[in-house]
């Protein structure tokens, strides 16, 4: 009987091209997956009689930042337009939390009526509001408008979030030092905002469209920034990575067989939501960030965003048509 040593050199020996090239794979996928995996929160901050709201926390990097929330000890608000998945959401996380202070409320962010409600249910009967976090979204859905007659993605992704924002701010600045942080998208680098045809009526495309509404995120996050200076609300605006999230429900469909292949194993690579919710996490309760506001964060770190995210002329405009849009001004 051959010794197990000598069996296994006689493997590797004849096997020696295939297991290079497979411990190479093994390590480069490792390292890729390591590298998707990005920055985490590493602070230990307890929130214990804060209350925190987040929008569409019932699924993807909401819930699992709504869960983080509530293992710190604050009153957790999930803002969801779907009720019933929504106390699913906050049952499960009552439960993994053990924080029983988590409610849920209705919130449609594509009904400008469904924002007001919601932002009078919370002056009324909530006492403070010490981290909003804009988080719902919705992407690369087909050609469709909100029950006011704006583009979807337009709609829900920056002008919801915008009235809602407005709304809340007079609890914010009662419940100071406090935080709104925007949760935006990478997709930006290559938006710009279509001042002439904001609804893109004459020329829809559904990737142009979200990332024009991920531009109008941080470019509000500037303006809001600046014009709550002094009130110690801050605002922070972020990408949170590419993460295995429901968000390409409406892509998906839209795939070649092919190509639904590689966005599968892609998946399996990119963040977890977990993962994900981590620079959401660090921009609603890092010390660091403190007297910091208006920036835009990735990985738990600043970044610079695209060059037309920095125009002030044009936020402080795309505030103007906002305010005029959802009858603000
Ligand atoms: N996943 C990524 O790779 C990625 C990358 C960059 C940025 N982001 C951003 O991260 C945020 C969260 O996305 P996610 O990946 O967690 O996606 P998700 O799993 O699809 O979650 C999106 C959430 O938004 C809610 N929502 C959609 N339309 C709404 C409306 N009209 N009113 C109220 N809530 C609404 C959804 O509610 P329902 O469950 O009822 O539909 C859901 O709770 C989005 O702003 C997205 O743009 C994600
Ligand atoms: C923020 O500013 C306050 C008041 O000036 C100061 O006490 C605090 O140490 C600052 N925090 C950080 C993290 O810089």
């Amino acid at each position: 009987m051959q010794k197990y040593s000598q069996v296994m050199s006689d493997f590797v020996q004849n096997h020696a091209t295939g297991l290079i090239v497979a411990f190479t794979a093994g390590a480069a996928v490792l390292a890729l997956r390591r590298w998707m995996a990005g920055g985490v929160c590493r602070s230990k901050v307890r929130l214990e009689g804060k209350t925190v709201l987040i929008t569409g926390a019932n699924t993807g990097i909401g819930k699992e930042t709504a869960l983080d929330m509530a293992q710190r000890g604050a009153r957790v608000i999930l803002a969801c337009r779907d009720m019933t998945r929504a106390r699913i959401a906050a049952d499960e996380i009552r439960q993994q939390s053990g924080n029983g202070n988590v409610v849920v409320k209705k919130l449609d962010l594509s009904s400008l009526q469904s924002v007001r409600d919601l932002a009078r249910d919370v002056q009324e009967n909530e006492e403070r509001l010490d981290i909003l976090i804009n988080n719902a979204g919705i992407m690369m859905c087909p050609k469709s408008k909100t029950e006011d007659g704006f583009e979807m993605q337009f709609g829900v992704n920056h002008l919801g979030h915008f009235l809602l924002t407005n709304c809340l701010l007079d609890l914010l600045k009662k419940s100071a030092p406090s935080r709104i942080v925007i949760v935006s998208s990478l997709a930006h680098e290559k938006g710009r905002i279509h001042f002439d045809d904001i609804n893109l009526d004459k020329d829809y495309r559904r990737e142009r469209s979200y990332r024009q509404s991920k531009l109008a995120n941080v470019l509000f996050c500037r303006e809001l920034a600046a014009r709550l200076q002094g009130t110690g609300v801050t605002v922070y605006s972020l990408h949170p990575g590419v993460i295995h999230t429901e968000l390409s429900r409406h892509l998906y469909p839209t795939l070649a067989l092919w190509q639904k292949v590689i966005f599968m194993l892609f998946t399996s690579l990119v963040k977890s939501p977990w993962e994900g919710a981590q620079t959401t996490i660090y921009c609603a309760v890092d010390e660091s960030l403190a007297n910091v506001s208006g920036l835009y964060y990735s990985d738990c770190a600043p970044k610079t965003p695209a060059p037309q995210a920095l125009d002030d002329a044009a936020a402080k405009k795309l505030w103007d048509l906002s305010a005029s849009m959802v009858g603000l001004a």
